[in-house]
């Protein structure tokens, strides 16, 4: 006998289509999927006008796709999934540098620079320093970690955006540290700026009276031998939008101040002009663990 579709049979008919499922893991997830959407559907009863609307909105996200735009990473971001999942996949001591998002402008590889380099091909403003020690866990010093840094330009632009108005790669870099585990570049201090907006997710930010930006930020990427790599973001302190950054991106410890330094010797140790910006960024890495021992 047929049992009919219904309110109350629709779930467990489609978790119970899933059953022969070869990929176990693809199995659980589905049905997990299937419960919270119908969940989700029972609890908010959309029109069928509604429900179109949601199709049609799902469908210019996935238009506004292609090598250089990825509207449903973006669309993932203004949710707070991008960072949900990021922290899920993150979970490490305390006294690990925390993780947060990736973001769509790491999309070239960062040109290796001398440690002290200056990564703002271009311009005038003043250049401040950032340095830092890459340590482990235990406070052990890392030498030779790799440290991809990236960031926009004191208007909040990435390199990638202005191609024609600065040199390409201005703003990256690939440092090795030192045999103290140290790091220092020199930079500009970057701008907040906007995610995006000219598209479907930016119509969802506006329809639901957010903002589209971002504090400044300067990225890293840190790796070292048997440690796992952590992906962060430095943020400027004195930018607006800490509280309220428009991927939900901020962690309180990767909050720095710019310190300024007035120290003409220094300053002629770093070549910036005197007085200048300092920012602190040490990171800490967590060993991966060794194959069986947890045994
Ligand atoms: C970024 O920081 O580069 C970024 C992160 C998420 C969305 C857009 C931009
Ligand atoms: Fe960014």
């Amino acid at each position: 006998m047929t049992t009919d579709f219904s309110e109350s049979t629709a779930t467990t008919a489609v978790i119970d289509s899933l059953q022969e499922t070869p990929d176990q893991r693809l199995k659980e997830v589905l049905s997990s999927l299937v419960t919270h959407l119908h969940a989700f559907i029972r609890e908010s009863e959309p029109t069928q006008q509604e429900w179109e609307r949601g199709i049609a909105f799902l469908t210019d996200v996935g238009h506004m796709c292609d090598e250089q735009r990825q509207e449903f990473i973006l669309l993932s971001d203004v949710l707070g999934v991008s960072m949900l999942v990021d922290t899920i996949n993150n979970r490490k001591p305390v006294e690990a540098t925390q993780s947060t998002v990736l973001g769509p402008f790491h999309v070239v590889d960062s040109p290796p620079r001398a440690l002290g380099a200056d990564i703002a091909l271009t311009g005038d403003a003043p250049r401040c320093v950032v340095q830092g020690r890459i340590r482990s866990v235990d406070g052990q010093a890392l030498p030779g970690s790799v440290i991809d840094v990236w960031q926009a330009d004191d208007a909040g632009y990435y390199d990638i955006q202005l191609p024609d108005e600065v040199p390409p790669l201005n703003l990256r870099g690939l440092f090795t540290a030192d045999d103290h585990g140290d790091f220092w570049f020199r930079t500009i201090e970057p701008r907040h700026y906007p995610i995006p907006d000219d598209g479907p997710v930016g119509n969802l930010l506006r329809a639901t009276n957010r903002h589209p930006n971002r504090p400044a930020h300067i990225h890293f990427i840190v790796g070292a031998v048997g440690h796992s790599p952590v992906t962060t973001h430095l943020f400027i302190a004195s930018s607006p939008y800490l509280d309220d950054d428009t991927v939900f991106g901020v962690k309180a410890s990767l909050v720095r101040a710019v310190r300024t330094v007035d120290d003409p010797a220094l300053a002629e140790h770093y070549e910036v002009q005197n007085p200048f910006g300092l920012i602190e960024f040490d990171v800490v890495l967590d060993p991966v663990d060794e194959p069986g021992s947890d045994l």
